[in-house]
């Protein structure tokens, strides 16, 4: 199945997580809800609140509760993409204008403070503490994340290791509690709210390193943006820190690098990544990320034959393949 398959199945209740989206940014201040309506018109495939959706089902599914933890979930995403573009210099984002191109940083800055705000004014009309620690320390994480990737900005010794460790903390867990909170929001058991974390954070990692092998081998036309973003960035992917390995490109590599670095990231990656293109970085990248979506399938193992779980199944193959 197809994820367009899945929103036309889910059609009615992602219509509505849409429309209190739109409602939670519309109406407190002009120009942060025209920035903030700007990245959310722009479209995006709403995986997290889609998460959200399919875990409650493994509980007492009720809609009106379920919007409290999947609106904040995507709100807090569009936050974290607001400020990303801010520190990435990204001129555009799911192919239209990134707040702080149309705008300027200031005010994205801003927007993404505003977006945040309104996630947790809706998050906090649910009861359950349990539901706020968890938010809160994915947050804490997503920043050390971004921070470190600052930090690790052209550093070509990095490992394999660190690299995880990164995307765990800016990707993985908030598609991790995105499963746990909708499971936790619906009342389900612990053990399945452990089980769709197990999934979500397995998930969410192959998420992050199809992200990074779409900056490098996708089109513009795919991923919303021009490719080779990361490059022009510094921001060494996992088939970067691959190919670095493979000693008949690792040399030119490393120089493609070195003057990227040089000329601040003005300069054409399109030399480094041919060289990429030539190693089995892609590849190699490509099995850890298969690897992960084994994992989330396992993590599944157990749970009720519901409709929801072939659904997730089929998302974690999505995610395993995905080109956009
Ligand atoms: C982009 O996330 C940033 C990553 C964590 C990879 P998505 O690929 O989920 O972005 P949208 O919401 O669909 O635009
Ligand atoms: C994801 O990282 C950003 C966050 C998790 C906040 P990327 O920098 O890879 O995301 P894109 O590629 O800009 O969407
Ligand atoms: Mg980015
Ligand atoms: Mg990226």
């Amino acid at each position: 199945m197809k994820l367009l398959d899945l929103y036309a199945k889910m059609k009615g209740d992602l219509n509505q997580i849409e429309q209190e989206l739109e409602r939670s940014v519309s109406d407190d201040h002009l120009l942060l809800s025209e920035a903030s309506l700007h990245l959310l018109k722009a479209g995006g495939k709403r995986i997290r609140p889609i998460f959200v959706l399919l875990a409650g089902k493994f509980g007492d599914y009720q809609l009106e509760v379920m919007k409290r933890i999947a609106v904040p979930l995507e709100l807090i995403h569009m936050a974290s993409l607001v400020h990303d573009d801010v520190i990435d210099d990204a001129e555009t984002r799911r192919g239209q204008l990134t707040v702080k191109s149309k705008w300027d940083n200031r005010i994205a800055m801003y927007t993404g403070d505003y977006i945040h705000g309104k996630a947790l004014t809706i998050a906090a009309q649910l009861p359950n503490p349990q539901i706020h620690q968890i938010l809160s320390n994915a947050l804490v994480q997503m920043c050390i994340g971004e921070m470190e990737q600052i930090r690790d900005f052209f550093n070509t010794e990095q490992t394999i290791r660190n690299y995880l460790l990164r995307i765990r903390r800016k990707t993985a867990l908030l598609i991790a509690i995105s499963c746990q909170l909708g499971a936790v929001a619906a009342n389900a058991d612990q053990k399945t709210a452990n089980q769709l974390y197990r999934y979500g954070y397995n998930v969410g990692m192959a998420y992050q390193i199809r992200d990074d092998l779409l900056d490098l081998y996708g089109t513009e036309k795919q991923i919303g943006k021009p490719p080779g973003s990361d490059m022009r960035q510094g921001n060494i992917t996992l088939p970067v820190i691959l190919a670095l390995k493979d000693a008949r490109i690792r040399d030119s590599l490393l120089n493609e690098i070195a003057s990227i670095r040089e000329f601040g990231g003005q300069k054409d990656a399109s030399r480094a990544i041919d060289a990429i293109r030539k190693s089995n970085g892609g590849d190699l990248a490509d099995q850890l990320a298969n690897r992960y979506i084994q994992k989330a399938l396992h993590a599944l193992e157990g749970l009720p034959n519901l409709t929801a779980k072939k659904n997730l199944i089929d998302i974690a193959h999505f995610v395993g393949k995905r080109n956009y």
